[in-house]
């Protein structure tokens, strides 16, 4: 097949590289609903996992690999037998596998890290790729930590790893060091003296962190770069990868400038984020390009007068291109359970007659306190009530006094199993009383590292999106909760992480997994 030199692909690796930030592990579960949402997003190549890393980095990747049959599902692994023989084991029923393949370049990596000469690691790649071409033609291989190379070593390097047959070969900036005018011209450098370069794809993978991935990103494509590794809100690895949504649509908007187009469905941007943010409870800033809250919101006068008169004046994109619908009231207090269900897969979602039920009782339940529902509210519930194991614990009622003259207490009932247990805590607010008033009741003590509140939508009726992070041994789970009474979101929050840590204690033996390992 001819190649289509206008199209650039885009990698994902949200759930590799993004999954390696504090804060942002999802267990397998989660792993699948967002590689399915990346599927729908229209990604190329979905990074699903580095399988060697434990035996729950396996299982997901594997059970990804299973179900994805539009996007190409890659698995890392360093350029070593055992690595890459885990990784093909791991993506081979996949429709459209991709061994990703790697090892260090620059001097400072092979002296202090590798311990090794060029002439070891060169040998190395070439041994990687060609094992890795035994069980697919399509391979990629990254030269780590590439623009502190040795220029000259890293044409040598990419044109041998060319030779022992990879298909696609990325330039990682590992450390987040380069800039846009410098990472252009090493690309344009390695197009010159590459000579072998043929067909192959050149791909980027930028760390951001001087802020400068998506630049980085956009000036290695002005120069012959082909495919994008990316993640969803830019999570990654210490300040993050070029954000998806981002390089998207900075191409989308100035195709004038680059004459470049990608596969992917825009209007799915949002939801992909919103998904992200709902898995792992980590909030996007609200300035933050493309999906914060504030990315179309105009504030001052003169802007707003001037997009009553014409939206062009002050506005590039529109929020419909990204999938935030102008409309977004959506269900209110005499929505039915066909109303809903249909709203549901307007949005995308196709559920089951049981979980449309589940998800229509807690509409009821926020119509009466909220006047309009939206997407995001929706949203909400539907991760609440639909992707759950069963719950060890759950919320019967919370009654907390508080104010400026009463010690805060909470007073509440809550079902242990098939026990209903009733219990007190005081604190020195709200919040505090219903944690504690938790602690007594479920007998745990595990420290809460981090409580983080925001508001799903705007208006003072808004539901209140809480994420608590528990440890337990040395590791953390997120746990989340929404409700228009933040002391409610926040004790579903602290109680939902302590389900999600009895599920991963009873699902640990199943997924073959050290619970320490799966709760990284
Ligand atoms: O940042 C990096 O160099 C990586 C490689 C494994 C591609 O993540
Ligand atoms: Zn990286």
């Amino acid at each position: 097949m001819k190649k289509d030199k206008n199209r650039v692909y885009i990698f994902d690796t949200t759930l590799r590289d993004g999954e390696q930030s504090p804060g942002s592990s999802m267990n397998t579960e989660e792993k699948l609903i967002l590689a399915r949402q990346l599927e729908k997003l229209g990604v190329d190549i979905i990074e699903a996992g580095f399988p060697i890393a434990s035996e729950g980095d396996f299982d997901a990747v594997r059970q990804i690999a299973k179900v994805i049959k539009k996007s190409q599902v890659a698995g890392l692994a360093r350029a070593n037998k055992v690595d890459i023989d885990r990784a093909w084991q791991a993506i081979k029923n996949a429709a459209r596998p991709r061994i990703h393949t790697f090892i260090s370049s620059s001097d400072i990596h092979l002296k202090y890290q590798l311990k090794k000469s060029r002439e070891q690691v060169l040998k190395e790649a070439i041994a990687a790729v060609k094992l890795a071409r035994s069980y697919t033609d399509n391979v990629e291989f990254s030269p780590m930590d590439a623009t502190r190379s040795d220029k000259d070593y890293l044409v040598q390097m990419v044109s041998a790893v060319i030779d022992a047959g990879a298909v696609t070969v990325n330039i990682p900036d590992t450390v987040g060091y380069t800039i846009p005018e410098e990472f252009g011209n090493l690309i344009a450098y390695l197009f010159a003296n590459v000579k072998n370069m043929g067909d192959t794809i050149i791909s980027v993978h930028c760390h951001n962190d001087l802020g400068l991935a998506v630049a980085n990103s956009l000036s290695a494509i002005r120069n012959g770069a082909r495919q994008v590794e990316c993640t969803i809100n830019g999570i990654g690895e210490r300040a993050g990868n070029t954000a998806m949504e981002e390089i998207v649509m900075a191409l989308t908007t100035r195709k004038d400038m680059y004459g470049l187009y990608t596969k992917i469905k825009t209007d799915q941007i949002y939801k992909s984020s919103r998904l992200l943010t709902q898995i792992t409870g980590v909030p996007v800033q609200p300035n933050k390009a493309i999906v914060g809250a504030n990315a179309f919101a105009h504030e001052s006068g003169i802007h707003q007068d001037g997009l009553i008169k014409e939206k062009i004046t002050y506005e590039i994109m529109t929020p419909q291109s990204v999938g935030i619908s102008d409309t977004h009231i959506v269900l209110g207090k005499h929505s039915g359970r066909a109303a809903i269900a249909q709203h549901l897969k307007k949005m995308g979602y196709v559920l089951s007659d049981e979980q449309i039920n589940r998800v229509a009782v807690k509409v009821k339940d926020l119509a009466d306190v909220k006047k309009d529902i939206y997407d995001e509210d929706l949203e909400a519930i539907l991760y609440e009530e639909t992707y759950r194991g069963e719950d060890k614990y759950s919320l019967v009622y919370l009654n907390v006094v508080s104010g400026n003259v009463a010690i805060p207490t909470a007073t509440m009932e809550m079902k242990v199993g098939k026990e209903v247990v009733r219990d007190a805590g005081f604190g020195n607010g709200p919040v505090d009383a219903t944690f504690a008033a938790i602690r007594n009741i479920t007998k745990t003590s595990y420290p809460l590292l981090k409580y983080v509140v925001n508001a799903i939508t705007g208006g003072s009726d808004a539901q209140g999106e809480t994420m608590v992070q528990l440890q337990h041994n040395g590791h953390s789970v997120v746990g989340r909760g929404a409700h228009p009474d933040v002391i409610v979101a926040s004790a579903k929050a602290y109680i939902n992480a302590l389900n999600r840590l009895e599920f991963l204690k009873d699902n640990a033996k199943r997924l073959k997994v050290e619970l320490s390992q799966e709760m990284r």
